[in-house]
């Protein structure tokens, strides 16, 4: 049988010529999207707080012949997150095709036990420094004229896990916002997805593990599991650069139209039953189908 070659040179499976900023991406998660974004042609700039790491992974991607510039930005700091999008503006002349919110942090204890400095933390690095990031970027987004924002959650944002409550909302908070800037920012050409993993061994994952009731937690998520082992970095980063080819786009897109018409006909075929019976009811109905499969 005659080998069907897929073709990277098809643009639809390329991410060539395009921009992305990965945030947090010196270890673990963070990490692997970079590589696997690059691989698949795009220039990539990443931030963290730790320069040498940061020197350090620039120096291994070179080796590998990946484009990756990355510079220092504690993303807890509003000054800083500013400073990271003028840079980036300049060394990609003001278009970035791809934001991967990555960065995250975390600390487990009891409800009863969490200090607003704890609050603020975890909601600072995981929440309110994606939000201001994600609006920052905006105009860049919106210049590259194809742009798309992939936000990494995590289970325990859907799922309620013990020790976990500030991380759980700060990532909820990241999923409803997903969706919000989905709908904003649509007609801006501008995609935006979460991907919400469970377990993979990293740093983050480690110092949890060492934690009081930390393990117990994770060990719970693992035993749910059907292949009943941890994630891997590179399982995580291959769905985050499929979200960001150009092709996924067109599909979506291709569904939410198919969806949409799907609507509209539903409801015109309602509206019309409804001129033949005089009690109204196939108004109603009507009515409550466009409330609920309106897109
Ligand atoms: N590992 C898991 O099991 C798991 C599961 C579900 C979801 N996730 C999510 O996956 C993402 C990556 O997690 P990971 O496990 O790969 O974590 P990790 O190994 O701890 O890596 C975190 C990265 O973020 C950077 N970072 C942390 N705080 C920062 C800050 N304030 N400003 C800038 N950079 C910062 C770190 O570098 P510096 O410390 O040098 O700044 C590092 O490069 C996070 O969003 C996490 O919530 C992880």
């Amino acid at each position: 049988m005659a080998e069907t070659k897929l073709s990277f040179k098809d643009k639809r499976w390329s991410l060539h010529g395009m921009t992305a900023l990965v945030t947090g991406a010196t270890r673990g998660i963070g990490h692997a999207i970079v590589e696997e974004l690059a691989e698949f042609g795009a220039a990539v700039h990443i931030c963290a707080r730790n320069q040498d790491d940061i020197d350090k992974c620039l120096e291994e991607w070179k080796g590998k012949g990946l484009t990756v510039t990355g510079s220092v930005c504690d993303l807890q700091c509003s000054d800083q997150r500013k400073r990271l999008m003028e840079i980036l503006s300049s060394i990609f002349h003001g278009k970035l095709n791809i934001l991967v919110n990555n960065a995250a942090t975390t600390i487990t204890k009891k409800i009863i036990d969490y200090t607003a400095e704890d609050i603020s933390t975890i909601m600072g690095t995981n929440f309110e420094s994606v939000y201001h990031l994600t609006q920052l970027a905006h105009p860049l987004l919106k210049e590259s004229g194809q742009g798309s924002i992939v936000s990494i959650s995590s289970i325990a944002g859907l799922k309620a896990l013990p020790v976990f409550s500030v991380y759980a909302a700060s990532k909820g908070a990241m999923n409803q916002f997903t969706k919000n800037l989905a709908l904003e920012w649509a007609k801006d050409n501008i995609r935006a997805n979460a991907v919400a993993p469970g377990p993979v061994m990293t740093k983050l994952l480690d110092s949890i593990m060492n934690s009081s009731g930390g393990d117990e937690s994770v060990d719970g998520i693992v035993s749910q599991t059907l292949v009943g082992r941890m994630g891997e970095a590179k399982e995580i980063s291959a769905l985050v650069a499929f979200l960001c080819l150009p092709a996924v786009g067109v599909s979506q897109l291709s569904l939410l139209l198919f969806i949409w018409l799907l609507n509209k006909i539903l409801v015109f075929f309602l509206y019309r039953l409804s001129f033949f019976r005089p009690n109204h009811a196939w108004y109603i109905v009507g009515w409550i189908c466009q409330l609920f499969l309106n897109i």
